[in-house]
C-alpha cells in the first residue's frame, strides 16, 4: 500500500488520508509514515477520534516519548500527554494556555531537544463561524537549501547562545500591564518572582538531522542571546537576517484547526509558532505528545 498524502503549498503540513488513528497500523503502513514525516517535517491526519491511550500508543511507534519540562500539566493519569488548554476548572488553569506563541523549536532550553511532537486537536476555538487559535510552521530545511551562498557562509558552524532570561523577558514585553496602574498584575510579578535562574544552551545554527542526514537552520525568535564570537550588534543583524529568510512566505504552511485534527511536527527541520488569536469563553484544548531526541543524552 502506498499512503495517500495530500499535499499542501508550502514545503511542509502534508495531510496523509484515509488512516484511522486509533486502530492498529501494520508496519508496512507505518513505515511509509515516518518516512513522509521525515521527509516533510509536519505531515497531519483529519478526523480522528483518540483516547489518550491510543494517542500514546501511535506515538510509541516512533520509539521513546519524553515528557514536557513543566509536569504541572502533564495528565495526571496519561502523564505522557501534556495538556495545552485555556479552559478553567473551578477557576484553576486546566493546561498551558500561552504555549508557544512566538517561533520556536520545542525544549531549545534542553541539549538534546526532542525529535518532534504531536498534538491532536480536543477542543477549537470558532468565534463567528471562523476557527481560531491557527499555528503556524516554517521550513527550516527548505530555508536552509535556499540560503543565499554568503548567508550561508556566514551561519555554517557557528554556534548560538540560547537563554531562558532572553526570552522571559521577551515574554515580559508581550504581556499587559493593567490599565490603571502602568504595572504587571500581582499574578505576573509573582511569575517573575518564582521563575527559574538563568539556563543558557548552545546549539549550533545549522543542525544535521541525525534520521535524513539533512540540513536546517536552528532557530527560535526571542530565545537566542548572541551568537558566539559575534559582538551584540553582529549577532543581532545576523539574527534578524536569519528570521526574515526563514519567515518568507514559500517556506510557512498555516494550520487551521478542526477538532479531530493531528498534527505532527519534527523539531529540527521546522520552527512552528501559535497565533493566540482567541480568549474565554472560547475553549481550546490539545493533547500533546513529544517524542524523545534521537540523540543520546
Ligand atoms: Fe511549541
Amino acid at each position: 500500500m502506498t499512503i495517500d498524502i495530500h499535499y499542501a503549498d508550502a514545503p511542509l503540513g502534508h495531510e496523509i488520508r484515509g488512516i484511522d488513528l486509533s486502530q492498529p497500523i501494520s508496519d508496512d503502513v507505518f513505515a511509509e509514515i515516518e518516512a513522509a514525516y521525515d521527509r516533510y517535517g509536519v505531515v497531519l491526519f483529519r478526523g480522528q477520534n483518540l483516547t489518550p491511550d491510543q494517542q500514546i500508543a501511535f506515538s510509541k511507534r516512533f520509539g521513546k516519548l519524553t515528557q514536557y519540562v513543566v509536569d504541572r500539566y502533564n495528565m495526571r493519569t496519561h502523564p505522557e500527554i501534556f495538556v495545552v488548554s485555556n479552559v478553567l476548572k473551578e477557576g484553576k488553569a486546566t493546561g498551558l494556555a500561552d504555549a508557544g506563541r512566538y517561533w520556536h523549536t520545542d525544549m531549545w532550553v534542553t541539549a538534546n531537544p526532542p525529535r518532534g511532537s504531536i498534538l491532536y486537536a480536543i477542543e477549537v476555538p470558532v468565534d463567528n463561524g471562523v476557527p481560531k487559535g491557527d499555528t503556524y510552521f516554517a521550513s527550516t530545511a527548505a530555508a536552509y537549501d535556499a540560503l543565499p551562498d554568503d548567508l550561508r557562509q556566514r551561519i555554517e558552524g557557528r554556534t548560538a547562545v540560547f537563554s531562558s532570561e532572553a526570552y522571559f523577558k521577551a515574554r515580559m514585553a508581550r504581556t499587559p500591564k493593567d490599565p490603571v496602574t502602568g504595572d504587571y498584575t500581582d499574578s505576573v510579578k509573582e511569575r517573575m518572582q518564582q521563575r527559574p535562574k538563568e539556563v543558557f544552551q548552545q546549539h549550533p545554527m545549522v543542525k544535521v538531522h541525525p534520521r535524513t542526514g539533512r540540513k536546517s537552520i536552528y532557530y527560535a525568535e526571542e530565545a537566542i542571546d548572541h551568537v558566539v564570537g559575534l559582538s551584540p550588534e553582529e549577532s543581532m543583524a545576523l539574527l534578524d537576517e536569519v528570521r526574515r529568510h526563514i519567515l518568507q512566505p514559500q517556506f510557512i504552511y498555516r494550520h487551521v484547526w478542526a477538532v479531530g485534527d493531528m498534527v505532527m511536527w519534527d523539531n529540527i527541520s521546522c520552527i512552528h509558532k501559535a497565533t493566540g488569536d482567541f480568549d474565554l469563553p472560547l475553549h481550546r484544548t490539545m493533547h500533546r505528545t513529544t517524542l524523545a531526541s534521537l540523540v543520546a543524552a
